[in-house]
């Protein structure tokens, strides 16, 4: 390490004090319209290059969808974006100012990055409308207060969210009693209560029915305008149902971009789905 980095690894807020954690990161910079530029990213894993030399750039409100064979790097991707990998070089701004390398994992969720891992990380005790509420509350200091804060405006905004996800009617059930798919919404709910700028969605419709799989459509279309949003899927049909543009992941970098019609239609898109 050299004393720069001591300094730094020393005096980062979130490893000094809890309560000393991100004064709300400066607002994001959008002009451009652009809210998440990659450049240049690189990532080995034990010599392995997962991610070379990777651009791509989303706009404000915008439906991203992310498709590419097994080790393609999509996750790796999103592990970049929300801090849990840092890449050998290249960078990652959200809006033009917020440097994605320069913090941790928790500053990048506060900062307005929402992830959805492919398990849903629901509590199963409380019901749904309690897990909208904890996610509501986010990170300040949750169960003391958990009752006592639900106003009207709150609870408007749960309800809002209820219908937004379609479980309305299942409110006051467990969510451990709640389908698979169910379940997938709620977890989207929960992470819409945080307000995200921006949502990373991986593999979101693993495992669902057909008729889960057009909800999922909906609501991930019902998003578009509001936040941005990255779709990682392999399901084509689904991808198909959702589509504005896709980018194709191959070896760690983007092999092609464009309308569903467009990338499918690539010959290079083609020839890496051949045999798949
Ligand atoms: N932590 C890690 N250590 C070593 N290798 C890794 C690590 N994470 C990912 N890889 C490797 O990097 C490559 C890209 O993996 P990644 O999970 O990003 O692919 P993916 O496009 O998400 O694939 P899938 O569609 O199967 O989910 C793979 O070869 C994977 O084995
Ligand atoms: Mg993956």
């Amino acid at each position: 390490m050299t004393m720069m980095e001591s300094f730094r690894h020393h005096t980062r807020r979130d490893q000094v004090f809890d309560f000393l954690m991100p004064p709300a990161i400066d607002s994001l910079d959008l002009s451009k319209n652009t809210i998440l530029y990659l450049e240049g990213l690189n990532v080995s894993f034990d010599g392995f290059k997962a991610i070379n030399d990777l651009s791509l750039y989303i706009e404000p409100g915008e439906l991203r969808c992310i498709i590419g064979p097994n080790g393609a790097g999509k996750t790796t991707m999103m592990d970049i974006i929300t801090g849990k990998t840092r890449p050998d070089s290249g960078s990652a701004f959200f809006g033009r100012r917020i440097d994605l390398l320069q913090l941790s994992e928790a500053e990048i969720a506060q900062a307005g990055i929402g992830r959805k891992f492919q398990k849903p990380t629901v509590f199963e005790p409380l019901s749904v409308f309690e897990n909208l509420e904890l996610a509501m509350s986010g990170n300040k200091g949750v169960w003391s207060t958990f009752r006592a804060r639900v106003g009207v405006e709150q609870r408007e905004r749960i309800e809002a969210c209820l219908e937004q996800i379609g479980l309305k009617d299942q409110a006051a059930q467990r969510a451990g009693d709640l389908s698979h798919g169910q379940k997938q919404w709620l977890e989207i709910g929960m992470l819409l209560m945080q307000e995200p700028r921006l949502l990373l969605v991986d593999e979101p419709v693993a495992g669902m029915t057909h008729q889960e799989m057009d909800r999922t459509a909906e609501l991930l279309l019902s998003l578009e305008g509001k936040h941005s949003v990255v779709v990682v899927e392999h399901d084509m049909d689904f991808v198909r149902s959702i589509a504005r543009t896709v980018t194709v992941l191959h070896q760690g970098s983007v092999l092609a971009e464009g309308s569903m019609d467009q990338v499918q239609g690539d010959a290079r898109v083609k020839q890496v789905y051949l045999g798949e």
